[in-house]
């Protein structure tokens, strides 16, 4: 089964044609991150903008890389929720219209549960059940997957995405948007023992987060630092902050792992490019032998081809829209779109 799949949900016009959920027969990605890079951030109006000029090009692309038509398709898959939604929005109606003048099946595909699914697509034996650590510029949760359209939040972040407390821990240091990937670098060449951060713990929650603390003692310590005239190094402080961000990652990952019973972890997300975050949960797998997973980086940040991934798995499970279908900002990870049909 040949699925066009399409992802809208932030700033990035992403498409792909994907074959039986594993196979990615074209992918292409419109990335959008210059243009927003002057205002530190994504900026949501232009977004929007931009999605409607890239898409028809986009989906072109990825019908033409892949050397098929829209008669070799056998369903859209689209990002319905959550993001952006003007950006969301973009997609969605460029996935009915495409589903109305072709009378294909529709497809809704939660972005989380995207990213995924990114796995599949990498580890051809990977299969459910299994424990994911889900980290992303919006979100960090450790979601078991029972099966491919059946999961649970076990444990979530109480403020702040683990890539938001990046990106503003990143910016502070005067790295350009989005910074995850700068302070990443540069921690390489730092002192991780450096500078003493807090490991926040949410009490009676022993597999939630709470990055917003991290993120503002960064911020102190560089505050504090410019009013008494002293230049910290960043190298060290990024060493410092990626290493408490990872500790609470992966410590509550291991445990959840561990108390649940699960012994195949899996990380997704735009978070999981993250060199420390792959190192660690490699070694920490390794020590008790148990399997572990993350996407290649190419696939670790927002695409078409993850679309497609768990498209295919949603249509199997009896989860398509009609053109009822709408963009929601917010949605949970839990929620199949067969579930939201039946609330009024
Ligand atoms: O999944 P994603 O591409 O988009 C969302 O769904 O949010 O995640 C983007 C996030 C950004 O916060 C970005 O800074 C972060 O992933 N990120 C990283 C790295 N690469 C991307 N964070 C830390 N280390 C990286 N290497
Ligand atoms: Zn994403």
């Amino acid at each position: 089964m040949k699925l066009l799949s399409i992802e809208s949900s932030c700033d990035e016009t992403a498409a792909a044609v994907v074959e039986d959920g594993r196979r990615v027969l074209s992918s292409v990605v419109a990335s959008q991150v210059e243009e927003h890079k002057k205002y530190g951030g994504v900026v949501p109006e232009i977004a929007s903008r931009r999605h409607c000029e890239n898409i028809n090009g986009v989906v072109e692309k990825a019908l033409s890389d892949a050397n098929v038509s829209l008669d070799d398709i056998d369903g859209i898959a689209v990002t319905h929720a959550p993001g952006l939604i003007g950006a969301l929005l973009v997609g969605v109606n460029f996935a009915k219209g495409l589903s109305f003048a072709t009378g294909l099946p529709l497809i809704p595909v939660h972005h989380l549960r995207s990213h995924i699914a990114s796995n599949y697509i990498a580890h051809a034996e990977l299969e459910p059940p299994f424990i994911c650590l889900v980290v992303s510029g919006g979100h960090s949760h450790i979601v078991e997957v029972t099966d491919y359209t059946d999961m649970r939040i076990i444990g979530r972040t109480r403020d702040d995405a683990a890539g938001e407390a990046f990106d503003k821990a990143a910016r502070t240091m005067g790295m350009p948007y989005p910074g995850g990937i700068h302070l990443d670098k540069c921690a390489e060449g730092g002192d991780p023992l450096s500078f003493k951060l807090p490991h926040p713990r949410v009490d009676g929650a022993p597999y939630d987060f709470s990055f917003s603390g991290l993120k503002t003692s960064v911020i102190n310590l560089i505050h504090n630092a410019e009013q008494k005239g002293q230049k910290l190094s960043v190298e060290d402080l990024s060493a410092s902050f990626r290493k408490a961000v990872t500790d609470c990652l992966i410590e509550n990952f291991i445990n959840a792992a561990n108390d649940l019973g699960y012994s195949r972890l899996v990380m997704a997300g735009g978070v999981s490019a993250n060199s420390l975050l792959r190192r660690r949960l490699k070694e920490e797998c390794e020590k008790r032998g148990w399997e572990y997973y993350y996407p290649p980086v190419e696939l670790c940040g927002d695409n078409g081809a993850m679309v497609g991934a768990q498209g295919y798995y949603e249509f199997l499970a009896g989860n398509t829209a009609g053109m009822e279908l709408n963009a929601r900002a917010t949605m949970n990870i839990e929620t199949a779109y067969s579930h939201l049909l039946q609330i009024p």
